[in-house]
């Protein structure tokens, strides 16, 4: 676990919002997927203002991020061990609970119904689906204490389905209803739930996506991962009143 530097640096951040402070009066937030992509963007989009529990698999990518980061911390898991994730939510310490859970992990299953085994759609399932639900119960009475926000990174993916994606975008249409679902749950205990659609995105994710289409990659037709980031730290940020149920953000050039 990485702490932060010193009272000093922390000293010397925007003050933050008042109803659930991490160390350092900052509000806590435990991001998925921290170590790329988009999970990365919004880490370095809530930096400022935000303590930060950096989820991923690379410990030492984790702790190189932490150290280069006002206030963070790492919680070191393969999300679809979940003895291992409960224990290492166990480990977290949150005495005023969880502001924020922002689920980013997620992978791409490509192949046809013909070509894709039972096996691969159950770890399509259980990265996408399964591991964002039990992750988030077991942080449930954090984030109720907090009066917390959840947001789901969900895709164009879980509003429409091609050919060749079929089980990538059942998963989205899957985290879509449960998305939907814990946010009625959730309203009478203060949690609210967010759901982040974007179009095509800058990363890792995009490279494997366009050599299985065969297509040429081209970057500035995507979204930046920090323009998701954005998206993201406004659901988060929003007024205590308001919750933003989803948000559908296109890349200009694509549509
Ligand atoms: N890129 C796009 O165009 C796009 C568009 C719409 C939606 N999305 C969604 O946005 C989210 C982030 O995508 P991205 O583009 O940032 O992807 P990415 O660059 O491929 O990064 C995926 C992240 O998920 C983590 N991860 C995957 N499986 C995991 C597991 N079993 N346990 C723990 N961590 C795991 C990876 O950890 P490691 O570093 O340890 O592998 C990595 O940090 C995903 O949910 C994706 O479906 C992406």
């Amino acid at each position: 676990m990485t702490r932060p530097a010193s009272p000093d640096q922390l000293d010397a951040q925007p003050a933050a919002t008042p109803h659930s402070a991490g160390p350092g009066d900052r509000p806590a937030v435990l991001v998925t997927g921290a170590n790329r992509g988009i999970g990365r963007a919004v880490a370095e989009e809530l930096a400022a203002d935000h303590h930060l529990i950096l989820a991923g698999r690379d410990a030492d990518a984790l702790a190189a991020l932490a150290a280069a980061l006002p206030s963070a911390e790492t919680f070191v898991a393969e999300l679809t061990d979940y003895e291992g994730t409960a224990a290492a939510v166990a480990a977290l310490e949150l005495p005023t609970g969880l502001a924020g859970l922002v689920h980013s992990a997620g992978i791409l299953v490509n192949g046809s119904v013909e070509d894709l085994s039972a096996a691969e759609w159950e770890r399509n399932f259980a990265v996408n689906v399964t591991a964002v639900s039990e992750l988030t119960r077991l942080l449930l009475p954090a984030l109720r204490t907090a009066r917390g926000t959840v947001v789901a990174v969900n895709s164009g993916s879980g509003f429409n389905a091609k050919g060749e994606r079929g089980a990538y975008s059942a998963s989205k249409f899957a985290l879509r209803a449960w998305t939907d679902a814990l946010r009625q749950e959730e309203t009478g205990h203060g949690v609210r739930v967010s759901a982040v659609h974007p179009g095509r995105v800058d990363t890792d994710m995009q490279h494997e996506l366009r050599a299985a289409e065969s297509g040429a990659y081209e970057s500035e037709k995507y979204l930046r991962p920090a323009t998701v980031a954005a998206a993201i730290g406004f659901a988060l940020r929003a007024p205590a009143e308001a919750v933003v149920a989803t948000i559908d953000l296109r890349p200009r050039a694509i549509g």
